[in-house]
């Protein structure tokens, strides 16, 4: 049986990092692309040759043509550019947009039938721009946040109650920003919900508080440190997380920028859920049932996230 094709559009920090994993998990062969000259090729050849030392089988090749995604069952895609100083959210969205364009039109025509994970932010509106460009069906083409958000959400629970972060689950809903909605009460340590482990006193309520606020502020705070970039590690594990869900038919349940056809009373948007990814791509979205704080925090995201998609709208018509 041949290899699966991962396709990482965008060769930076992410997609760099995206290689790497895959080939150390031996996902399948890796195909960095990007517009910069010489940086996926260089990447691609350095990864190869660690491939001997830590014992992978997968080709590794470096492009600046959308040629080389022809056939890719996997296309992650990081390409864009990051907020800079000066920069206005319409300013980021017009370039990015313009990125997901291009982008969309290149797997449209090269990989029509991949399982396409968009990691570019503005997370939701991008996924939207992206969708819309490639023409995919909705169910293959997902958004990746929730998994990064709730790895932070998790791993700020674990070091807090000196637990295993394997025990540790949780889910993050809504859209990739702060108004994102960290959900307590579905969380749990080997099944015990946080809402029980407070009263056992493992947790103070005011501490699950600022752990709330840290998660919503995950980004942010890494940017603060880096200065000149922003996360890479976490997000790729995350998409490579949902891409091997998708190549082994796991059928993993993990939350992710979803086509939502009016499940939590939203229809026709790409908003944070938990769904089950499998074989066909996105095969079902968990409907969690909410009280009416975290109905209205979730509003509240939704609102944001049909706010930037609107605004994406607006430059298009404008660019038209
Ligand atoms: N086509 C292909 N690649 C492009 C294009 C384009 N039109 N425009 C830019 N790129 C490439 C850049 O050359 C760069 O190599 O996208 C890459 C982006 O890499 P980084 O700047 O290192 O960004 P990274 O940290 O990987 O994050 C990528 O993911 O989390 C989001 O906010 C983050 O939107 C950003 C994206």
């Amino acid at each position: 049986m041949a290899r699966n094709k991962i396709a990482l559009v965008g060769a930076g920090n992410i997609g760099g990092t995206l290689a790497h994993l895959a080939a150390l998990k031996e996902l399948g062969d890796v195909v960095l692309f990007d517009i910069a000259e010489g940086i996926p090729q260089g990447k691609a050849l350095d990864l190869a040759q660690s491939g001997p030392v830590e014992g992978f089988d997968a080709k590794l090749s470096g492009a600046n043509d959308y040629s080389a995604i022809a056939g890719a069952d996997v296309v992650i895609v990081t390409a864009g550019v990051a907020r800079k100083p000066g920069m206005s959210r319409d300013d980021l969205l017009g370039i990015n947009m313009k990125v997901m364009g291009q982008v969309g039109a290149g797997i449209k025509q090269h990989c029509p039938d991949a399982f396409v994970i968009c990691i570019t932010n503005p997370l939701d509106a991008m996924v939207w721009v992206l969708r819309e460009a490639c023409g995919l069906p909705h169910e293959k083409v997902v958004g990746m946040a929730g998994v990064l958000d709730s790895a932070r959400f998790r791993h700020f629970l674990a070091e807090e109650m000196g637990v295993s972060v394997e025990d540790v689950s949780a889910f993050v809903l809504g859209g990739h920003g702060d108004t994102m909605v960290p959900t307590v009460r579905y969380a749990t340590v080997a099944g015990i919900p946080l809402p029980d482990l407070i009263k056992m006193g493992w947790i103070s309520q005011e501490t699950l508080d600022q752990i709330v606020q840290r998660t919503r502020d995950g980004g942010a705070e890494i940017v603060g440190l880096l200065k000149t970039g922003s996360a890479f590690y976490a997000p790729a594990s995350s998409a490579i997380a949902m891409a091997e869900s998708y190549l082994k038919d796991k059928k993993r349940v993990l939350p992710c920028a979803a086509w939502l056809k009016g499940e939590y009373g939203v229809d026709g948007l790409y908003v944070g859920a938990p769904v089950v990814i499998g074989a066909k791509g996105v095969e079902r979205v968990v409907e969690l049932s909410l009280n009416a704080e975290e109905q209205a925090m979730f509003d509240k995201s939704v609102g944001a996230v049909k706010g930037l998609v609107q605004a994406c709208k607006d430059l298009a018509a404008k660019s038209a």
